[in-house]
């Protein structure tokens, strides 16, 4: 007999969910990706023709798919401390003598790898995450559930029985080496910052507001501490191996240590092994294993006297500086770099090491010349962190300072207030900028023009570009003059300028290169204003009425179009052809009668799915929300909506509307 679709929803939701824990906690996939994207599909569709068997909490839920901007603030209930650290192993010694003497008693110790990412709690109410909240300030930290639902090695549901009804158990949330660099590269094509270490690129995702953006960045959780009122073992190792068996991803690199002999042994492997590791590690804690010990030995006013960190030394090496280069962004944005004698540095030959800004120079009081020790803790780019002044010579080099002038075109740099970054102001005549917002209005997520740096480079030294409205002037023997170019190429070329007359205008929007207009504000702007002129006339008041727009946005899109150069390039661009309002299509579908309006969306319902509602809100201005907050609106409310959310609604005096009175706002 078939299945009910209730009881193959059911079954289809623990199949997925055992064979994402045997791909993403034990990496020992059992089938294969087409396998598994046919159980998803079928789970997927099911879900949409039953939607009252909706749940939060379903595999289909992790592709992360509400926008919140504000994140709630919720107060931990056990507070989020920190370890003491040392450098030391006489620090290491003195803390284990220590215990020694006050336990007076036999102990073990739990020697655990020190994982540097973001730390994380997470929140289980019989079996199922109801909660992930940031570390914050310790004792208040950001409800980021929405985003931490995209991460695949953990757990929605839990397996078999023996957890607690509540408990909370604390880890790190980590982005893998390969997809750190992987973002990195991305970042650099679209010249946006790069991030200095995987911690700062995963607690930076964690703070996304698109928990769609949050999912493609592939992060990855370990964790290492249970907290409750009634945990299954009174010791932290078995409680480990406990959450293990629940599905979540417990390092199996943990030990069981008894002597002082052991940790040491475990410290100096781990040292040298770590960097086979896929994510990044900072040291190693070590922690008494009896909870009632750890209960004995309690906490100081900001960490557990049961517990130390042994962080371990940063690789470092010495070397000369030979050079400061200063390069110049699309933006007009200076960065300074260190060009030293190539040294070998954790497996990998540097030459070029990250100055950042003016004021670390200052700081550093660098010489041309100058012995420096370059650090690559966890970094991409290496970083300057020191110079060697007892091997300065009288013949040292000059003082490294910052460029008062542009190293291409010779301009005064200007630095705006309260910003770390210089900038050469002479976005007009300056090369390295012409070029550079010529290479972004081409790549693939702004116009898409198949022509890569080296082409615009030529293009530009033969004279035959200056703003990206050139491209589209070009002639084909103007192509074909040029080293590279044939026939072939240069109707591929034609093709693709006659294609990105076709772009949709938030990305031509985003291919102009605003300062600080990246996609997601492109796309904002062009659904609220819906074309070209009404951006360009908007005032600051009206920029920042949108939606997550702030002042330094809306500053620079008055400042862009209050250039005349720019509102040239805008009116060349349209006369060619390149869409400069929102189509019929996008705009049909879209409307301001939410704006401003906060809305959560709770239970099941049966005339739209939850998407298609959460689409409804975001077309309409609206901004869907993850929880209620004095600042919600109103909640669209289906069937069985969550018990705590109503509760929590009549105690804030929220407006709960059903689907039918949703629709009728839209329709009038
Ligand atoms: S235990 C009360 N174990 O290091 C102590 N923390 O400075 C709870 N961390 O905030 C933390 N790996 O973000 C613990 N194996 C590990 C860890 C670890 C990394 C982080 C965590 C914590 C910080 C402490």
């Amino acid at each position: 007999m078939n299945k009910s679709p209730e009881s193959r929803i059911k079954e289809l939701r623990e199949i997925i969910n055992k064979h994402n824990y045997n791909y993403y906690v034990l990496s020992d996939p059992k089938i294969s990706d087409f396998e598994f994207d046919a159980l998803m599909k079928e789970l997927q569709s099911l879900e949409t023709a039953y939607p009252e068997f909706a749940d939060p909490n379903s595999p289909t839920e992790r592709v992360g798919s509400d926008l919140s901007k504000d994140f709630e603030l919720v107060q931990h209930h056990y507070p989020m401390l920190s370890l003491g650290n040392t450098y030391s192993e006489g620090e290491v010694r003195d803390f284990y003598e220590r215990t020694v003497r006050s336990l007076n008693e036999s102990f073990e110790i739990v020697a655990e790898l020190k994982y540097d990412g973001t730390s994380i709690s997470l929140i289980f109410e019989k079996g199922i995450l109801v909660r992930a909240v940031t570390r914050g300030d310790g004792t208040k930290g950001d409800d980021v559930t929405a985003n931490v639902k995209t991460i695949r090695s953990i757990p929605l549901q839990l397996f078999g029985a023996g957890y607690p009804d509540l408990f909370e158990i604390r880890g790190e949330i980590l982005l893998p080496w390969t997809e750190f660099e992987r973002l990195n590269k991305e970042r650099e094509v679209q010249e946006e910052p790069l991030f200095a270490n995987p911690r700062n690129a995963a607690s930076g995702t964690l703070k996304l507001q698109n928990p769609t953006v949050v999912a493609s960045r592939k992060l990855d959780a370990y964790f290492y501490y249970l907290l409750g009122e009634d945990l299954p073992f009174d010791t932290h190792y078995a409680n480990l191996e406990a959450a293990r068996s629940w599905g979540f991803k417990i390092p199996d690199v943990i030990r069981k240590c008894t002597s002082l002999e052991e940790i040491f042994a475990y410290l100096t492997y781990w040292d040298k092994e770590r960097k086979n590791l896929p994510v990044a590690t900072d040291g190693v804690v070590l922690k008494v294993n009896s909870l009632r010990q750890q209960k004995n030995l309690g906490f100081t006013a900001k960490s557990p006297r049961w517990a130390i960190a042994y962080k371990f030394q940063a690789e470092r090496a010495v070397t000369r500086l030979n050079l400061v280069s200063f390069q110049v962004g699309r933006t007009g944005a200076i960065t300074p770099v260190a060009n030293l004698e190539p040294v070998q540095l954790s497996g990998t030959m540097v030459k070029r090491a990250s100055l950042h800004n003016a004021d670390i120079i200052a700081g550093l009081d660098l010489y041309i010349g100058d012995q420096v020790f370059v650090e690559k803790g966890g970094e991409i780019i290496p970083k300057i962190v020191g110079v060697d002044t007892d091997s300065r010579s009288i013949q040292i080099g000059e003082k490294v300072r910052f460029i008062k002038n542009c190293p291409d075109c010779g301009t005064p740099l200007i630095r705006a207030e309260g910003e770390a970054a210089y900038y050469c102001p002479n976005e007009e005549g300056c090369p390295p900028q012409i070029k550079g917002r010529i290479e972004h209005f081409v790549t693939r997520k702004a116009m898409n023009i198949n022509i890569g740096p080296e082409t615009v480079e030529d293009l530009y030294n033969a004279g035959y570009i200056q703003t990206p409205a050139d491209l589209y002037t070009l002639k084909t023997n103007d192509l074909l003059r040029l080293e590279r170019w044939a026939e072939k190429s240069a109707e591929n070329f034609r093709k693709s300028i006659d294609a990105s007359k076709q772009v949709p205008f938030e990305r031509v929007l985003f291919a102009l290169g605003i300062r600080y207009v990246g996609e997601t504000v492109a796309k904002k702007l062009a659904y609220v204003f819906h074309n070209i002129n009404c951006i360009g006339k908007a005032t600051i008041e009206q920029l920042m009425g949108v939606d997550e727009i702030g002042d330094r946005i809306a500053q620079s899109v008055v400042t862009y179009f209050s250039s005349l150069k720019n509102k040239e390039l805008v009116t060349r661009l349209t006369e060619y052809g390149v869409q400069m309002c929102l189509s019929e299509d996008a705009l049909a579908e879209r409307s301001d009668k939410l704006v401003g309006k906060s809305i959560v969306i709770s239970g099941t319902f049966s005339k739209h799915s939850r998407d298609e509602y959460k689409q409804m809100i975001e077309q309409h201005g609206g901004k869907n929300v993850s929880s209620v907050s004095r600042k919600t609106d109103f909640i669209l409310a289906g069937e069985n909506m969550g018990p705590a959310k109503l509760e929590k609604a009549e105690k804030m005096g929220v407006k709960i509307l059903n689907e039918g009175d949703f629709l009728k706002i839209l329709e009038k």
